[in-house]
């Protein structure tokens, strides 16, 4: 036993006084707990009071406890009476706390509370004869925590797992005291549900004292979970209230098998014709998208290649057509998830023209000509000739056949509903008969000039191809100029000199019979040939005829009045009348002007004298020109 002198006195009369004063009484009033945020300053309130208030004791000694951390054994950090106030050296509160005291209580104040303050606070009072009493506050301290961070599970999350998987991982750090997780799905709160929902809850309590939590998530997951959020929510305890902050929302990804599929027509778009190149596609609703295999329904067992959820065929053919369908690898065999659909390809086969190549008609025959394309599409049918309608539909009549009917005949067909598809065959019409001549005259009447070439063209039609023969009578200088033939017609030119009149024929003839064509060609001679003049050059012509007229009628005149004169002319009416009768006898003067000639051109020209009375007196002037 060895006290203190210090410590000894005061329990020393602490025990006299009780003993002989008992009569009045200490009692001592405080909060439970006083709550504070880390680093605040806490006050913790001592009131005490006496039974007997008229015998209020003089000397009041207070003291201030705390307890331990370690044990449960209390140590004074505080000591005050009348005379001294001490705050006990080498406590956790030293420096820290201060005590106030007035007549109804006593205050302590700790500055810059830590989180070691969180333990019981012992006020003790001591009136000597009022006895002792003593009360405690729990001083709580508070520190909000970290806003927690959620993190999701990046990799897929099957629904087929049996049991939770781990979803997701909340950390709340720094707090106190330990805040709470709590989990959240579309924003309803997750409650553990064994087999469904599994919280895992890690506390670290942190060197500073400060508590972290970390929560972990399993969860079963349903397909549904695909489009959900997750997120989780602390909770923690401040003064007087409690708080939540949320974390952000994640979401996962859900694997789940497929259970619906769907196969259509990518390319092309539309009817689908042969020679395409034709893409089917598939689409499941599992997740991952699944590969799948194709087949066609004839023969189940034959995948077909292709590339996870393509198939390609390429170029089709109407073989091709039928029903396709493809499955999912992901799910098992048992379950008969699968895309059908129905392909068909179309077609036109070459049209088939009957008959085939070419026909022979006779003239005056009917002929029916059919045309067909076998396709999977209704089609449509049309004739042409010479690019030019002349039927529709896939039969063709022809009737009575004339040449006009021959040639070549063209049938289209098409596929109205799928252009793409086309394709055409053709006819050739041959028209056999006896020769026809073209043109309108079987007879041809001419007039030409003596000496002159005349042209006879004679042209004729027929099948088998005429030959053509002239017989020209009255001219022994003809010859061919033009012979000229094609398949179906002759055409023959002959150039005949006209020296009389001429008679020819022109015989067209072939095993199927004999055409004439005749000519006749009145010669003219060449002197009453007229033939037109350029008008301009005849009046200049005409001009020097006049004037030469005129000269010869003045020589007339002078020898006329000469032998008037000498009396060998009786003068008067009546002998001027008898004179111009004379000079009926031949009096002609021809006068002929010859230029270089080549083209024969002739001019008759008229010149008659000023008198009527004597159209005997003419003057003839023939004019050969070059040139017109
Ligand atoms: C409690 O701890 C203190 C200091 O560590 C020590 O002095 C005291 O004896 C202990 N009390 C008990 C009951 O163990
Ligand atoms: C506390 O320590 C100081 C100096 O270290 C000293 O002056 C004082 O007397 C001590 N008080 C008590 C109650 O021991
Ligand atoms: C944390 O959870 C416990 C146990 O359910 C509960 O007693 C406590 O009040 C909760 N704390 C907060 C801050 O919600
Ligand atoms: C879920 O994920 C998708 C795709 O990753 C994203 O677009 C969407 O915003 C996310 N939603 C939430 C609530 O996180
Ligand atoms: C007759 O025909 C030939 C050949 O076509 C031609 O050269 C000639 O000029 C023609 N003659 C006449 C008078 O038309
Ligand atoms: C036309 O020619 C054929 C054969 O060359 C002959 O048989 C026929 O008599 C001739 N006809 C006439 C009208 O000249």
């Amino acid at each position: 036993m060895a006290f203190t002198h210090g410590a000894f006195l005061p329990l020393f009369l602490h025990l006299c006084l009780l003993s002989w004063s008992a009569r009045a009484k200490v009692t001592v009033t405080m909060d439970e707990s006083v709550e504070v945020y880390l680093g605040d300053s806490a006050q913790i309130p001592c009131q005490y009071s006496f039974t007997d208030a008229n015998n209020e004791p003089s000397f009041v000694m207070i003291q201030w406890f705390v307890r331990r951390a370690r044990n449960s054994s209390r140590m004074r950090i505080f000591y005050g009476d009348g005379s001294q106030q001490i705050v006990d050296n080498n406590t956790d509160y030293t420096g820290r706390i201060q005590v106030t005291s007035d007549q109804q209580g006593t205050r302590l104040t700790i500055q810059k509370v830590q989180l070691s303050d969180e333990r019981e606070f012992f006020c003790q009072v001591n009136g000597l004869a009022a006895g002792t009493a003593e009360g405690k506050t729990h001083l709580r301290v508070f520190a909000p925590p970290q806003a927690p961070v959620i993190e999701g599970v990046s990799t897929g999350i099957s629904v087929t797992n049996e049991i939770p998987s781990k979803v997701a991982s909340c950390e709340v750090q720094n707090g106190f005291p330990k805040p709470n997780i709590t989990w959240y799905r579309n924003g309803m709160p997750l409650i553990s549900t064994p087999g469904y929902v599994n919280v895992l809850i890690l506390v670290t309590r942190e060197p500073s004292a400060f508590f972290s939590v970390q929560s972990t998530l399993e969860y079963k997951v349903i397909k549904e979970d695909k489009d959900a959020y997750f997120s989780c929510e602390v909770s923690f305890y401040v003064p007087g209230a409690v708080r939540t902050v949320e974390s952000s929302a994640i979401n996962i990804t859900v694997h789940y098998p497929t259970t619906m599929v769907e196969l259509w027509k990518e390319s092309p778009q539309g009817l689908v014709k042969e020679g395409d190149t034709v893409e089917l596609r598939c689409q499941g609703d599992g997740n991952p998208p699944s590969p799948f295999i194709f087949s066609r329904e004839q023969e189940l067992d034959v995948d077909l290649e292709s590339s996870s959820d393509v198939l390609v065929l390429s170029p089709v053919s109407r073989k091709d057509s039928g029903i396709y369908q493809c499955r999912p690898l992901d799910t098992d065999t048992h379950t008969d998830v699968k895309g059908e659909m129905q392909l068909t390809v179309h077609y036109l086969d070459p049209a088939v023209v009957v008959p085939k190549d070419s026909e022979v008609m006779l003239k005056g025959e009917d002929l029916t000509a059919t045309c067909n394309a076998l396709s999977s599409l209704k089609t449509s049918t049309v004739w042409y000739k010479n690019g030019k309608q002349v039927g529709k539909g896939n039969t063709l009549h022809l009737q009575d056949a004339t040449y006009e009917t021959k040639g070549e005949y063209i049938c289209e067909v098409t596929v109205p509903s799928l252009p793409a598809l086309h394709t055409s065959g053709s006819v050739h019409i041959i028209v056999q008969g006896a020769p026809q001549l073209v043109g309108a005259d079987q007879e041809v009447h001419l007039e030409e000039a003596t000496g002159r070439m005349v042209n006879l063209s004679c042209e004729a039609e027929g099948y088998p191809l005429p030959t053509i023969s002239w017989s020209i009578i009255g001219s022994q200088d003809w010859h061919e100029v033009v012979s000229k033939a094609n398949e179906h017609i002759i055409h023959s030119v002959v150039s005949v000199k006209v020296t009389s009149d001429i008679s020819a024929q022109c015989n067209a003839s072939s095993d199927m019979g004999t055409e004439v064509k005749t000519f006749s060609i009145k010669a003219i001679p060449r002197v009453t040939t007229t033939a037109p003049f350029s008008p301009a050059e005849g009046s200049g012509v005409i001009i020097v005829v006049i004037i030469l007229c005129l000269l010869l009628l003045a020589i007339l005149g002078s020898v006329l009045y000469f032998l008037h004169k000498k009396g060998k002319i009786p003068c008067g009416r009546s002998g001027k009348q008898e004179i111009t009768k004379e000079k009926t006898t031949k009096d002609d003067i021809v006068v002929e002007m010859k230029t270089n000639t080549k083209n024969e051109e002739a001019v008759l020209l008229k010149a008659v004298n000023g008198d009527k009375k004597g159209p005997n007196d003419q003057v003839t002037i023939v004019l050969d020109q070059q040139g017109e």
